[in-house]
């Protein structure tokens, strides 16, 4: 059932907040489903950013979009996100995701971690334009532990209300650690 996936939930709150032709940001390319969706939302005068430091992301990415007839809507790009203002300037994206945690299928020693995802976050706020949205997907428990989901949801708290209606989301009758959907709008 669709609705039980927290994926399904960040989809359609990003669908109805991004205008076609916009341009998006994928902060954690992994297998592309997510650059993949972006793409499709974009339309054929959008634009897409995504980042990952893994090339295994990259060709599974690349494939995905070809497949799909989207690849030149996309560039991939091998850096992590904690340097997307290198690639982005202030105030330019409409819609910035993140997907955290560790490539499915692949080494769960390689995800993303405290101190570069807050840092990601960060600067994608400013990359972000006034209206724009950031969706964050958080895991926690089993291999990741709990170090990133309390640093992110730690620097969420802090930023100011005048500038960003931060909205957090947590299944609440589901065991085992499940995901943490957060939503930031800036004003
Ligand atoms: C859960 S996966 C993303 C899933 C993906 N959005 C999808 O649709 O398949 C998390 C990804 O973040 C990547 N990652 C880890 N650290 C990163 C960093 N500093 N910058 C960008 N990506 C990073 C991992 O390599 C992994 O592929």
């Amino acid at each position: 059932m669709k609705q039980s996936q927290v994926t399904f939930w960040c989809h359609e709150i990003i669908r109805s907040q991004a205008p076609e032709g916009g341009f998006y940001i994928d902060g954690t390319m992994g297998k592309g489903r997510d650059t993949l969706f972006l793409c499709e939302l974009a339309g054929e005068a959008g634009r897409v950013l995504a980042f990952d430091i893994q090339e295994e992301a990259l060709r599974y990415t690349e494939k995905l979009l070809r497949d799909n007839g989207v690849r030149d809507r996309a560039e991939l790009i091998l850096d992590g996100h904690e340097h997307m203002e290198r690639y982005a300037g202030e105030g330019t994206a409409d819609v910035i995701c993140f997907n955290f945690g560790y490539l499915p299928g692949g080494d769960h020693g390689i995800a993303t971690k405290p101190d570069t995802s807050v840092a990601a976050v960060e600067k994608g706020l400013s990359v972000l334009k006034s209206g724009g949205m950031m969706s964050l997907l958080i895991y926690s428990g089993g291999d990741t532990g709990f170090a990133e989901k309390e640093a992110l949801l730690s620097y969420l708290r802090t930023l100011p209300a005048k500038k960003f209606t931060v909205i957090a989301n947590e299944y609440w009758n589901r065991g085992n650690c499940p995901p943490m959907a957060v939503f930031v709008f800036k004003k």
